[in-house]
């Protein structure tokens, strides 16, 4: 078989261990052929690759970012994308690809998968958020990044009796807010699921300076936003790929909380510290079973699918049902949450 693997998106720890992972079976297990395109579907559609052998892999299974480099790049973008896919796939031979990704990736993957192209997805996301498989690499790590930060931050926070309001990364679903949150014994924690009411977030925050605690900390995910009228707030609008660029929630709600409680307050901004650096075992181990699957399924000939986490299984699931919809923090599990604040 010859195969083509590629990392689009948002970068996440665990990508070189998937690659790393497809090649090692692909060549040594099945005797296969193993192309990498670079920049993600960017290097599909200008047939802009290398080859992958043992050597291209080694010693990437620790390291973060991609060795195949990502971008944005959608074939949904460019008028000929799908047909440029198409026709590259044929000129190089391929005869599965393996798109490493996140929701866009896989939207796109899934328009190749329907145009008849032999895709076999593997999910990928720091924010936790793709529904079909209960963990994506990359989130195991960002959760660890972000609870050290707020270990880390408390201690300063208390010296100087403040209020940190820490926003981590998580467009539209709270996951890394939540686990971190609770991880490391946050005072409150905002997610995007639930618009907050300003006036309750500032009451128990208040609530526990007027207990004599000398300091709080509210993890916020970047997508959240207030109640509708609760408190002022613009968002930004659109980047150049139609996703959404925040107004900076956590400085507001640092000013917002300051000017209501008077006391100092600083926001904190994660941002893509969470993404970079070495992935932990966890997510190595995870992004190593998807890879090993995803090359048994284009030997399976099962296209049109990703590999999934179920419990500690990887069963292979339909692209469709994968980006029909994002997977949001219940309420339940922001009720526990709230149990140990
Ligand atoms: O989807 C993963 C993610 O890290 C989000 O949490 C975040 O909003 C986004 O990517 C940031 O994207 P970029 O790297 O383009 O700034």
């Amino acid at each position: 078989m010859r195969i083509g693997v590629l990392t689009s998106g948002g970068d996440c720890p665990g990508l070189n261990a998937v690659i790393r992972s497809v090649v090692h079976r692909a060549v040594v297990d099945h005797g296969d052929e193993v192309i990498g395109f670079h920049d993600g579907w960017k290097g599909l559609l200008e047939a802009d690759y290398r080859k992958l052998d043992l050597d291209a892999v080694a010693g990437i299974l620790a390291r973060g970012g991609t060795i195949l480099g990502s971008s944005r790049v959608q074939p949904a973008h460019l008028r000929d994308g799908v047909e440029r896919a198409r026709g590259h796939v044929a000129d190089l031979g391929l005869d599965a690809i393996i798109p490493i990704g996140g929701e866009g990736t896989l939207k796109a993957a899934n328009l190749l998968a329907q145009a008849g192209l032999p895709i076999v997805g593997v999910p990928k996301t720091i924010d936790n958020d793709i529904a079909s498989t209960d963990v994506t690499f990359g989130f195991d790590t960002a959760v660890g990044v972000a609870t050290e930060a707020l270990d880390r931050l408390k201690t300063t926070a208390e010296s100087h009796q403040r209020v940190m309001v820490v926003e981590v990364m998580g467009r539209h679903t709270g996951w890394i807010a939540l686990h971190s949150g609770m991880a490391a014994g946050a005072h409150a924690i905002v997610v995007p699921e639930r618009p907050f009411d300003i006036d309750e977030l500032t009451a128990i925050v208040g609530e526990r300076f007027s207990a004599g605690k000398r300091f709080a900390i509210v993890v916020v995910a970047e997508g959240a936003k207030p109640k509708p009228g609760s408190m002022a707030f613009e968002e930004r609008g659109k980047d150049i790929y139609g996703h959404e660029r925040f107004a900076g929630i956590g400085n507001l709600l640092a000013v917002e909380l300051e000017n209501r409680l008077g006391k100092e307050a600083r926001p904190v901004i994660l941002g893509h510290v969470q993404r970079g650096g070495t992935p932990t075992a966890y997510d190595r181990v995870l992004a190593t079973r998807f890879g090993w699957h995803a090359v048994e399924a284009a030997h399976r000939g099962e296209f049109g699918m990703l590999t999934a986490l179920r419990g500690t299984d990887i069963v292979m699931v339909p692209l469709a049902e994968a980006t029909s919809t994002l997977k949001t923090v219940p309420a339940e599990r922001y009720d526990e949450a709230q149990t140990v604040l």
